[in-house]
């Protein structure tokens, strides 16, 4: 239990206040949300961490990688996206004929904004042979700079299948990046940026809940510290969470990644016991801008059919060749799999 008196100055902007919508109102915005779409001919896709009332309104839940999948073949005319600023234009660079809505536009992300696309390109230039990978967690001109996108979901297989020769660059986070390096032993050059909720996770953290369940497995998200990594049992995007939780026998687990998942872990394994890992003097886990989506606005962005993300042509060509190899190396990767 988090005591407020204890939380230290400067860090209220971590807060998120959320007031639980009266349930006649919850429904009355649910069933307005299902009829729009359906007038729409829209498809609203949400990511794992968003507010349970949303992710219980989506056509599907997922992960990024899961979620630019469903984007790249959907025939929905408009995509309602759930999430945060750099996933909705994701989904734009590969529909740029389509809609894309996002209910707030400015549902921004730590990560995305310590890689601006100026400093990378300067650093790009000291050295011709760099093969930029960029982690989806990125703006569209980052994405235009680089040479291939990955996920959480796919890092360590899109880093296996780089090119030997080049000079690896990987951005913008550093702790997936280290964690990258360590599963395929390639050397990269990491840019220095991390997601400001998953690394307030600590070792000491951890150790606590554990005293308390002793047995529970640790699934952590790879954008955590080495020192928490070090101490889990499985490190994987936020969709290979369920599966790993689903397939494990162990009846509790402990989760270090942002609190929404909690809600979709719930749901796909019933009857097992999910517990956050807890943060020390903040309520960060929960991240302030996957939480700026609400129900409500949902709601109201379907209804005026704004805000929408708008790329320019050029920006669009670009950055849609690397989330297309991506695309092509998941998929390849999968069918090798199976
Ligand atoms: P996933 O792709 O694993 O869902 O991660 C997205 C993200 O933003 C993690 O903070
Ligand atoms: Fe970005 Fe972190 Fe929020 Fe994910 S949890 S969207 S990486 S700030």
């Amino acid at each position: 239990m988090i005591d407020l008196a204890e939380v230290q100055p400067g860090r209220e902007s971590d807060f998120v206040t959320r007031i639980p919508l009266p349930p006649d109102r919850l429904d009355a915005l649910s069933r307005e949300i299902l009829q729009l779409k359906e007038e729409m001919n829209a498809i609203i896709l949400a990511h794992n961490y968003q507010v349970p009332e949303i992710q219980d309104v989506a056509d599907f839940v997922g992960d990024s990688l899961g979620l630019s999948q469903q984007a790249a073949k959907t025939k929905a005319e408009t995509i309602v996206f759930c999430g945060v600023h750099f996933m909705a234009e994701t989904a734009k660079i590969l529909n740029p004929g389509k809609t894309v809505l996002l209910p707030d536009k400015d549902a921004g992300c730590s990560l995305e904004a310590s890689c601006p696309a100026h400093k990378l390109k300067a650093l790009q230039d000291t050295n011709p042979n760099f093969y930029t990978i960029a982690y989806i967690n990125c703006s569209a001109e980052v994405k235009a700079l680089s040479d291939v996108i990955c996920t959480s979901g796919n890092a360590v297989k899109i880093v296996q299948a780089s090119p030997k020769e080049r000079d690896l660059l990987f951005v913008p986070d550093e702790n997936l990046g280290a964690w990258v390096m360590e599963q395929t032993r390639r050397k990269m050059t990491l840019w220095q940026g991390s997601c400001y909720a998953h690394v307030e996770f600590t070792h000491a953290g951890v150790m606590r809940i554990r005293r308390q369940f002793p047995d529970a497995p640790l699934v952590a998200h790879p954008e955590c510290t080495k020192a928490v990594r070090m101490l889990a049992d499985e490190i994987c995007s936020t969709e290979k969470m369920v599966d790993f939780c689903k397939r494990s026998p162990a009846p509790a687990f402990l989760i270090a990644t942002e609190a929404g998942m909690i809600h979709r872990l719930n749901k796909e394994c019933p009857g097992k016991r999910f517990v956050p890992v807890p943060v020390e003097n903040c309520r960060c886990n929960e991240c302030k801008f996957m939480k700026m989506n609400t129900l409500e606005k949902l709601h109201d962005c379907m209804l005026s059919r704004s805000p929408r993300v708008e790329l320019s042509q050029a920006l669009i060509e670009r950055a849609r060749l690397p989330i297309e190899r991506m695309l092509r190396i998941s998929s390849q990767a999968l069918a090798n799999a199976g």
